[in-house]
Protein backbone atom coordinates (compact mmCIF):
# COMPACT_ATOMS: atom_id res chain seq x y z
CA UNK A 1 0.00 0.00 0.00
CA UNK A 2 0.98 3.82 -0.88
CA UNK A 3 3.13 5.27 1.73
CA UNK A 4 4.25 1.99 4.17
CA UNK A 5 7.35 0.77 2.49
CA UNK A 6 10.30 1.87 4.89
CA UNK A 7 8.06 2.62 8.10
CA UNK A 8 8.86 2.01 11.89
CA UNK A 9 6.33 0.21 12.90
CA UNK A 10 5.53 -1.00 16.55
CA UNK A 11 2.98 -3.58 17.10
CA UNK A 12 1.77 -4.27 20.73
CA UNK A 13 0.19 -7.27 21.04
CA UNK A 14 1.91 -8.69 18.12
CA UNK A 15 3.11 -12.18 19.47
CA UNK A 16 -0.35 -13.70 18.56
CA UNK A 17 -4.15 -13.78 16.57
CA UNK A 18 -4.37 -10.35 15.08
CA UNK A 19 -1.50 -8.31 16.05
CA UNK A 20 0.92 -11.37 14.65
CA UNK A 21 -0.90 -11.50 11.62
CA UNK A 22 -0.38 -7.31 11.45
CA UNK A 23 3.26 -7.43 11.68
CA UNK A 24 3.51 -10.02 9.40
CA UNK A 25 1.21 -8.04 6.44
CA UNK A 26 4.08 -4.79 7.95
CA UNK A 27 6.23 -6.78 6.91
CA UNK A 28 5.51 -7.64 3.71
CA UNK A 29 4.64 -4.10 3.10
CA UNK A 30 8.26 -3.50 3.56
CA UNK A 31 8.23 -2.21 6.93
CA UNK A 32 10.82 -2.37 9.88
CA UNK A 33 8.56 -4.10 12.31
CA UNK A 34 8.94 -4.44 16.23
CA UNK A 35 6.72 -6.53 18.16
CA UNK A 36 5.84 -6.81 22.06
CA UNK A 37 3.82 -9.33 23.56
CA UNK A 38 3.40 -9.81 27.77
CA UNK A 39 4.53 -13.66 27.68
CA UNK A 40 8.11 -14.88 26.93
CA UNK A 41 7.50 -18.64 25.02
CA UNK A 42 4.68 -16.42 22.63
CA UNK A 43 6.61 -13.61 21.56
CA UNK A 44 10.10 -16.09 20.92
CA UNK A 45 7.66 -18.04 18.50
CA UNK A 46 6.17 -14.80 17.13
CA UNK A 47 10.40 -13.56 16.55
CA UNK A 48 10.89 -16.46 15.23
CA UNK A 49 7.86 -16.88 12.45
CA UNK A 50 8.39 -13.27 11.86
CA UNK A 51 12.36 -13.71 11.00
CA UNK A 52 11.50 -15.46 7.73
CA UNK A 53 8.45 -12.25 6.26
CA UNK A 54 10.73 -9.09 5.97
CA UNK A 55 12.72 -6.51 7.98
CA UNK A 56 12.10 -7.92 11.50
CA UNK A 57 13.65 -5.01 13.85
CA UNK A 58 12.76 -7.19 17.17
CA UNK A 59 10.74 -7.80 20.00
CA UNK A 60 10.85 -7.19 23.53
CA UNK A 61 8.24 -8.34 26.64
CA UNK A 62 6.12 -5.92 27.59
CA UNK A 63 3.02 -5.24 30.03
CA UNK A 64 1.31 -2.19 28.57
CA UNK A 65 0.15 -1.71 32.04
CA UNK A 66 3.26 -0.81 33.46
CA UNK A 67 3.99 2.76 32.40
CA UNK A 68 7.83 2.60 32.64
CA UNK A 69 8.15 -0.18 30.67
CA UNK A 70 6.15 1.52 27.58
CA UNK A 71 8.40 4.12 28.01
CA UNK A 72 11.64 2.12 27.83
CA UNK A 73 9.95 -0.12 25.43
CA UNK A 74 8.89 2.52 23.39
CA UNK A 75 12.71 3.85 23.05
CA UNK A 76 14.06 0.94 22.26
CA UNK A 77 11.78 0.15 19.32
CA UNK A 78 12.57 3.73 18.11
CA UNK A 79 16.38 3.00 18.26
CA UNK A 80 15.76 -0.59 16.16
CA UNK A 81 13.51 0.79 13.91
CA UNK A 82 15.58 3.23 13.15
CA UNK A 83 12.68 5.87 13.80
CA UNK A 84 9.55 4.59 14.27
CA UNK A 85 6.69 6.26 12.63
CA UNK A 86 3.03 3.68 12.98
CA UNK A 87 1.67 2.43 15.94
CA UNK A 88 -0.53 -0.64 15.88
CA UNK A 89 -2.47 -0.31 19.53
CA UNK A 90 -3.38 -3.52 19.56
CA UNK A 91 -2.99 -5.78 23.07
CA UNK A 92 -5.95 -6.45 24.62
CA UNK A 93 -7.80 -9.01 26.72
CA UNK A 94 -11.38 -10.62 27.08
CA UNK A 95 -12.55 -12.06 29.57
CA UNK A 96 -16.82 -13.54 29.18
CA UNK A 97 -18.81 -13.14 32.75
CA UNK A 98 -22.25 -11.91 33.36
CA UNK A 99 -22.43 -8.20 34.33
CA UNK A 100 -23.95 -9.27 37.97
CA UNK A 101 -21.16 -11.71 38.58
CA UNK A 102 -18.14 -9.35 37.45
CA UNK A 103 -16.00 -8.14 40.51
CA UNK A 104 -13.77 -5.10 41.19
CA UNK A 105 -10.65 -7.13 39.88
CA UNK A 106 -11.80 -8.02 37.02
CA UNK A 107 -13.09 -5.14 35.77
CA UNK A 108 -9.79 -3.06 36.77
CA UNK A 109 -7.68 -5.36 34.73
CA UNK A 110 -9.59 -5.04 31.58
CA UNK A 111 -9.96 -1.51 32.15
CA UNK A 112 -6.28 -1.48 32.76
CA UNK A 113 -4.91 -2.82 30.09
CA UNK A 114 -7.48 -2.41 27.33
CA UNK A 115 -7.92 1.17 27.95
CA UNK A 116 -5.25 2.54 30.57
CA UNK A 117 -2.70 0.79 28.54
CA UNK A 118 -4.14 2.10 24.83
CA UNK A 119 -3.72 5.43 26.40
CA UNK A 120 -0.21 4.79 27.73
CA UNK A 121 1.40 3.15 24.50
CA UNK A 122 -0.28 5.64 22.60
CA UNK A 123 0.66 8.98 24.43
CA UNK A 124 4.37 7.42 24.81
CA UNK A 125 4.62 6.74 20.96
CA UNK A 126 3.19 10.52 20.11
CA UNK A 127 5.72 12.26 22.24
CA UNK A 128 8.73 10.31 20.71
CA UNK A 129 6.94 11.61 17.54
CA UNK A 130 6.41 14.85 18.60
CA UNK A 131 9.67 15.29 20.10
CA UNK A 132 11.27 14.32 17.21
CA UNK A 133 8.97 16.61 14.84
CA UNK A 134 7.71 13.10 12.68
CA UNK A 135 4.41 13.00 11.65
CA UNK A 136 2.95 9.25 11.40
CA UNK A 137 0.03 7.25 11.93
CA UNK A 138 -1.89 5.60 15.32
CA UNK A 139 -4.56 3.03 14.64
CA UNK A 140 -5.79 1.79 18.04
CA UNK A 141 -7.94 -1.39 18.39
CA UNK A 142 -11.23 -1.19 19.46
CA UNK A 143 -14.15 -3.92 18.75
CA UNK A 144 -17.38 -3.88 17.41
CA UNK A 145 -18.31 -4.54 21.27
CA UNK A 146 -17.41 -0.34 21.42
CA UNK A 147 -20.64 0.17 19.16
CA UNK A 148 -23.09 -2.55 20.82
CA UNK A 149 -23.86 -4.00 24.15
CA UNK A 150 -22.98 -7.65 23.98
CA UNK A 151 -24.17 -9.77 26.18
CA UNK A 152 -21.44 -10.75 29.36
CA UNK A 153 -18.87 -8.64 28.27
CA UNK A 154 -19.94 -4.98 30.30
CA UNK A 155 -15.98 -4.37 31.37
CA UNK A 156 -14.82 -5.19 27.83
CA UNK A 157 -17.71 -3.23 26.24
CA UNK A 158 -16.86 -0.33 28.17
CA UNK A 159 -13.25 -0.18 27.86
CA UNK A 160 -13.65 -0.55 24.05
CA UNK A 161 -16.21 2.27 24.25
CA UNK A 162 -13.73 4.02 25.82
CA UNK A 163 -10.91 3.19 23.15
CA UNK A 164 -13.45 5.16 20.68
CA UNK A 165 -13.38 8.21 22.70
CA UNK A 166 -9.89 8.42 23.43
CA UNK A 167 -8.93 8.14 19.58
CA UNK A 168 -10.93 10.94 18.77
CA UNK A 169 -9.33 13.00 21.43
CA UNK A 170 -6.31 11.89 20.35
CA UNK A 171 -7.47 12.92 16.65
CA UNK A 172 -8.07 16.31 17.71
CA UNK A 173 -4.90 16.76 19.79
CA UNK A 174 -2.57 14.72 17.35
CA UNK A 175 -3.88 16.27 14.02
CA UNK A 176 -1.78 19.20 13.79
CA UNK A 177 1.29 17.53 14.60
CA UNK A 178 0.55 15.47 11.45
CA UNK A 179 -0.27 12.17 13.56
CA UNK A 180 -3.56 10.69 12.09
CA UNK A 181 -5.47 8.60 14.50
CA UNK A 182 -8.10 5.65 13.56
CA UNK A 183 -9.45 3.19 15.41
CA UNK A 184 -10.56 -0.08 14.24
CA UNK A 185 -13.66 -2.28 15.22
CA UNK A 186 -13.28 -6.13 14.50
CA UNK A 187 -16.37 -8.40 14.99
CA UNK A 188 -15.64 -12.03 15.78
CA UNK A 189 -12.31 -13.15 14.52
CA UNK A 190 -10.65 -16.66 14.81
CA UNK A 191 -7.75 -15.88 17.55
CA UNK A 192 -6.16 -17.60 20.12
CA UNK A 193 -8.50 -15.03 22.77
CA UNK A 194 -11.92 -16.17 20.91
CA UNK A 195 -10.69 -19.71 20.75
CA UNK A 196 -10.60 -19.34 24.39
CA UNK A 197 -13.79 -18.15 25.27
CA UNK A 198 -15.31 -20.24 22.57
CA UNK A 199 -13.83 -23.28 24.36
CA UNK A 200 -16.10 -22.48 27.45
CA UNK A 201 -19.42 -22.08 25.36
CA UNK A 202 -19.65 -25.88 23.90
CA UNK A 203 -19.30 -27.56 20.23
CA UNK A 204 -20.19 -25.47 17.40
CA UNK A 205 -20.67 -22.34 19.39
CA UNK A 206 -18.49 -20.17 16.77
CA UNK A 207 -20.03 -21.70 13.14
CA UNK A 208 -23.75 -20.93 14.89
CA UNK A 209 -22.50 -17.54 16.05
CA UNK A 210 -21.63 -16.63 12.18
CA UNK A 211 -24.47 -18.95 11.20
CA UNK A 212 -26.94 -16.94 13.47
CA UNK A 213 -25.14 -13.29 14.16
CA UNK A 214 -22.84 -12.39 10.45
CA UNK A 215 -24.56 -11.91 7.20
CA UNK A 216 -21.20 -13.21 5.50
CA UNK A 217 -21.87 -16.55 7.36
CA UNK A 218 -18.14 -16.93 8.77
CA UNK A 219 -16.33 -15.48 11.13
CA UNK A 220 -13.45 -13.25 10.11
CA UNK A 221 -9.86 -14.41 9.53
CA UNK A 222 -6.47 -12.52 10.99
CA UNK A 223 -5.25 -11.43 7.81
CA UNK A 224 -8.56 -9.18 6.68
CA UNK A 225 -8.03 -7.08 10.04
CA UNK A 226 -4.36 -6.89 9.74
CA UNK A 227 -5.41 -5.34 6.12
CA UNK A 228 -7.22 -2.38 7.84
CA UNK A 229 -4.38 -1.94 10.10
CA UNK A 230 -2.27 -1.82 6.68
CA UNK A 231 -5.02 0.53 5.11
CA UNK A 232 -5.09 3.41 7.67
CA UNK A 233 -1.96 3.45 8.21
CA UNK A 234 -0.80 3.92 4.86
CA UNK A 235 -1.09 6.63 2.89
CA UNK A 236 -4.27 5.80 1.30
CA UNK A 237 -6.16 6.62 4.22
CA UNK A 238 -4.09 10.38 4.25
CA UNK A 239 -7.02 12.33 4.97
CA UNK A 240 -8.39 9.33 7.07
CA UNK A 241 -8.61 10.60 10.66
CA UNK A 242 -10.24 10.52 13.85
CA UNK A 243 -12.38 7.95 12.79
CA UNK A 244 -13.49 3.70 13.48
CA UNK A 245 -12.96 1.36 10.21
CA UNK A 246 -15.74 -1.70 11.39
CA UNK A 247 -14.75 -5.43 10.28
CA UNK A 248 -17.34 -7.45 11.12
CA UNK A 249 -19.22 -9.38 7.97
CA UNK A 250 -22.11 -7.16 8.87
CA UNK A 251 -23.06 -8.25 11.91
CA UNK A 252 -23.65 -4.82 12.82
CA UNK A 253 -25.74 -4.41 9.85
CA UNK A 254 -28.64 -6.68 11.15
CA UNK A 255 -31.34 -5.37 13.05
N1 LIG B 1 -10.49 -11.75 18.21
C1 LIG B 1 -11.53 -10.95 18.02
O1 LIG B 1 -12.62 -11.39 17.63
C2 LIG B 1 -11.41 -9.47 18.29
C3 LIG B 1 -12.46 -8.65 17.88
C4 LIG B 1 -12.38 -7.27 18.13
C5 LIG B 1 -11.26 -6.76 18.74
N2 LIG B 1 -10.25 -7.58 19.14
C6 LIG B 1 -9.10 -6.96 19.80
O2 LIG B 1 -7.93 -7.25 19.04
C7 LIG B 1 -6.79 -7.26 19.91
C8 LIG B 1 -6.05 -8.57 19.71
O3 LIG B 1 -6.91 -9.63 20.03
P1 LIG B 1 -6.64 -11.14 19.58
O4 LIG B 1 -7.97 -11.76 19.40
O5 LIG B 1 -5.64 -11.18 18.50
O6 LIG B 1 -6.04 -11.71 20.96
P2 LIG B 1 -4.80 -12.65 21.31
O7 LIG B 1 -5.07 -13.14 22.69
O8 LIG B 1 -4.54 -13.63 20.23
O9 LIG B 1 -3.57 -11.61 21.37
C9 LIG B 1 -3.50 -10.62 22.37
C10 LIG B 1 -2.16 -9.94 22.33
O10 LIG B 1 -2.16 -8.94 23.36
C11 LIG B 1 -1.07 -9.13 24.24
N3 LIG B 1 -1.43 -8.77 25.61
C12 LIG B 1 -2.42 -9.27 26.39
N4 LIG B 1 -2.37 -8.71 27.61
C13 LIG B 1 -1.34 -7.82 27.59
C14 LIG B 1 -0.78 -6.93 28.54
N5 LIG B 1 -1.25 -6.82 29.80
N6 LIG B 1 0.27 -6.17 28.17
C15 LIG B 1 0.78 -6.25 26.91
N7 LIG B 1 0.31 -7.08 25.97
C16 LIG B 1 -0.74 -7.85 26.31
C17 LIG B 1 -0.71 -10.61 24.12
O11 LIG B 1 0.66 -10.82 24.50
C18 LIG B 1 -0.99 -10.89 22.65
O12 LIG B 1 0.14 -10.52 21.87
C19 LIG B 1 -7.35 -7.06 21.31
O13 LIG B 1 -7.25 -5.69 21.65
C20 LIG B 1 -8.81 -7.47 21.19
O14 LIG B 1 -9.61 -6.86 22.15
C21 LIG B 1 -10.30 -8.93 18.93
Amino acid sequence: MRGLSGQGVLVSGGTSGIGLAAARRFLEEGCRVFVTGHEAEPLEQALEELGDAGELAGGLLLDVRDHEAVCTVIDAADEACDGLTVLANNAGIARRTPFLQIDGDDWREVLEVNLTGMFTVGQAFARKLVAGDRTGAIVNMASTNALGGEEDYAHYNASKGGVLQLTRSMAVELGGHGIRVNALCPGYIDTPLNTGIAGGMGPGFADRYARERIPLGRVGRTDEVAAAYAFLASDEASFVHGTTLVVDGGQLAVM
